[in-house]
């Protein structure tokens, strides 16, 4: 088990925080979770169980009905600061498509106000980051479903964020375009010394990227579990092959078929 070391400064902490939405549905009981920077986390659990809520509440989009979150420390109002960037990818790309990709990309920097002089360079290279620096100038419709993930990816670098908040991105694409994308986002990862919080349904997904992997319960829903993976394995394709690897899919899919047996009744949905 890795511990870290708590003079770190987290880069999130959760601090016993709780969802009740207006309509009563309580989505979140108090959670705590702390986030050291460098960390890959995921977040897996059964439909429902709060896991958009929470990377919400995380991303500064939801607030907590009690309890706090704490960024670096301090309040939202520092997030923005320099070195304490964060970016939001979502599960559909959401990409203007009367835009060209270059634009798309570009958004986050004309909304912050940076010159188109300043911003081209940064935008080209976050395209070549996710191998789309040939498709600057072509409209979304003529990407697949792969590429237009990869140009919501390169929108989110394009601020040169330190954390990235990824909402079951690649949820809706094959599993070869799926794993090539993992792939991706480790290198990427380890580039760019990001941390990065990931909600997915797969345990092998989990399994192949993260350092830890947070397996929640619902009804309310609820941290159920937490799982390091401590091994030092390049986490490239030949890893999903490992014994390791195999391992800790075994291990991580008991955890969640325990967790949706103690997620509250009406629970059979698809993990
Ligand atoms: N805006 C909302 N208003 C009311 N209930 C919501 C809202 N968003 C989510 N919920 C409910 O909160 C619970 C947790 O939802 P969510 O965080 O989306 O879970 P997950 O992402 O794990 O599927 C679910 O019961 C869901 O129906
Ligand atoms: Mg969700």
């Amino acid at each position: 088990m890795t511990t870290y070391a708590t003079t770190l400064t987290p880069v999130i902490e959760v601090l016993s925080a709780h969802k009740v939405y207006a309509n009563g549905t309580q989505a979140l009981a108090p959670v705590d979770l702390t986030i050291q920077a460098g960390e890959f986390i995921t977040l897996i659990g059964p439909s429902g169980c709060g896991k958009s809520t929470l990377l919400k509440m995380m991303a500064g989009l939801l607030t907590p009905t009690d309890g706090r979150i704490r960024w670096w420390r301090s309040g939202f109002d520092t997030v923005g600061d320099e070195g304490k960037k964060i970016s939001f990818v979502f599960q559909e790309p959401t990409l203007m498509p009367w835009s060209r990709v270059a634009a798309n990309v570009q958004l986050p920097l004309d909304l912050a106000g940076i010159p188109k002089t300043e911003s081209a360079p940064k935008v080209q290279a976050a395209l070549e980051r996710v191998g789309l620096g040939r498709y600057a100038d072509h409209y979304p419709r003529e990407l697949s479903g792969g590429m237009q993930m990869r140009v919501s990816i390169a929108r989110s670098l394009v601020t040169a964020p330190n954390v990235l908040l990824m909402d079951e991105p690649f949820g809706a694409l094959d599993e070869i375009t799926r794993n090539r994308l993992d792939e991706d986002m480790r290198q990427l990862c380890t580039d760019r010394n990001l941390t990065v919080i990931f909600v997915t349904h797969s345990v092998y997904e989990a399994a192949f990227l993260s350092n830890r992997v947070i397996v929640m319960a619902a009804r309310p829903g609820r941290i159920f579990a937490s799982y390091e993976i401590t091994d030092r394995a390049i986490r490239n394709a030949d890893y999903r092959t490992s014994a390791e690897f195999g391992h800790h899919c075994t291990a991580l899919s008991a955890l969640l078929h325990q967790a949706s047996l103690e997620s509250g009744s009406g629970n059979g949905e698809a993990v």
